[in-house]
């Protein structure tokens, strides 16, 4: 695809969405972002930022135009190599093929008999932080989601560490070039080699996520070739995305003891997937991810040249007040369409692990409303810098 020309038309600013002040609290630059246009040309970057809620809703559902094979990361590198075969950059009929195991795996019905299990661990593990009075609630969180999805994929118990550590420099390469992205380039790059040579068809458990695509791949659903990287799918997007958005669920819920105690509440209580769902509108673990337009184009009244890179800002579209009013900013669990949100996607890419997502936040939260009276931050949490993900790595809360 031809670079862009210099776009001639539309708002443009000299906002840099990955610098350690935006990184640290990006709220005033999506604002600014939000009142300029619908599409905002960042020169820095070469970018166009969608900063508004409908405009980013009807890109997201338009994939003919707007196609994220080579698209989805900042770097031509990072797209060639780190993105190249997955599900999530892959368009039409390819998209289609890779997405299939995946649904068979994450769908509704495939976690129906699972629930039981996922509300169990969730009730363990709050049991075992909860007692000390004083815990980190990241830790717990992690250990919650790692638990279930390290569990699951079926993968061999001596590469769990590397996968967890891994998981995070794979979103921070998604971004423009960097200390963060030089940093995480080779971490990520090693993870494609890492998984094929140690995550072979003998090491996982037939029973498992992973056990299933090579399954998939011998009847001939998807080629032998998709098996590594559809693995990306469970072991990137599958991490911290959640623990990051149920971790700043606890953080909202400490801050705001009135909203606790409505979700304990009985008369009615207001619902923990309610709780989780608005966590992640109002502060969405993943704060972008790009395109490119296939085509000249148009966003709202901006015109957008073919090939142009754009980059669609989840974590502003949860604010815009065109779409949630004056309390767009306001922490409110009981928002009566925050499920609208954009935080897990929407059209073709909507987010393939989205019910468990729901499902793990569900029971965390329920067995959280039933063991703990009341919740209190400890302490300053320590954020997690990273290019495209948003949220803390550690929490401390006290309980009452
Ligand atoms: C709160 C937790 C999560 C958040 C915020 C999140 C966010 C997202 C977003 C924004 C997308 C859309 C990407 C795009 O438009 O290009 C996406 C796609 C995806 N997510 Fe999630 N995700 C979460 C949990 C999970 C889990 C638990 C899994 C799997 C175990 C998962 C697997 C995927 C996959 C495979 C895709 C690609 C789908 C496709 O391209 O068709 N995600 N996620």
């Amino acid at each position: 695809m031809p670079r862009p020309a210099p776009p001639t038309s539309g708002p443009s600013s000299d906002i840099d969405l990955f610098s350690h002040a935006t990184l640290t609290d990006p709220y005033p630059a999506y604002a600014t972002l939000r009142d300029l246009g619908p599409a905002v040309h960042l020169p820095r970057h070469d970018i166009w930022a969608l900063p508004r809620y409908d405009e980013a809703l009807a890109v997201l559902k338009d994939s003919d135009t707007f196609v994220s094979d080579e698209a989805v990361a900042l770097t031509d590198l990072a797209n060639t190599t780190i993105l190249k075969g997955t599900v999530l950059a892959a368009d039409g009929p390819v998209h289609a093929r890779l997405r299939r195991p995946l649904s068979r795996q994450l769908g509704r019905r495939a976690l129906a008999g699972r629930r039981p299990d996922v509300h169990e661990l969730a009730d363990a593990t709050v049991r075992r932080h909860v007692t000390a009075g004083t815990f980190d609630a990241a830790e717990m969180v992690r250990e919650f989601v790692a638990g279930i999805v390290l569990e699951w994929m079926g993968l061999p118990e001596v590469t769990r560490d590397t996968v967890l550590d891994a998981a995070a420099a794979i979103f921070d390469a998604f971004g423009p070039e960097s200390e963060r992205y030089f940093k995480a380039l080779p971490v990520a790059g090693a993870m494609a080699a890492f998984l094929a040579q140690e995550v072979t068809r003998d090491k996982v458990r037939p029973d498992s996520w992973l056990g299933a695509l090579y399954d998939a791949a011998d009847e001939g659903l998807i080629h032998q070739t998709d098996v590594v990287p559809l693995m990306s799918a469970y072991v990137a997007a599958g991490l911290d995305t959640t623990i990051l958005g149920l971790t700043t669920t606890l953080r909202l819920l400490a801050e705001h003891p009135e909203q606790y105690e409505r979700l304990r509440g009985e008369t009615p209580a207001s619902s923990p997937v309610g709780a989780f769902t608005e966590a992640l509108r109002i502060e969405a673990p993943v704060q972008g991810f790009g395109r490119k337009a296939s085509r000249d184009t148009h966003i709202g009244d901006v015109a957008i040249p073919e090939g142009s890179q754009v980059w669609v800002l989840y974590g502003s579209t949860g604010r815009d007040a065109r779409k949630w009013g004056d309390t767009a900013d306001t922490f409110d669990i009981d928002r009566p369409d925050s499920a609208d949100h954009l935080t897990l996607g929407a059209g073709a890419h909507t987010c393939a692990g989205n019910h468990l997502a729901t499902l793990q936040g569900e029971a965390l939260l329920t067995a959280l409303a039933a063991q703990v009276p009341a919740l209190k931050p400890a302490g300053t949490p320590e954020r997690e810098f990273n290019q495209v993900l948003r949220g803390h790595a550690t929490l401390p809360l006290t309980v009452a």
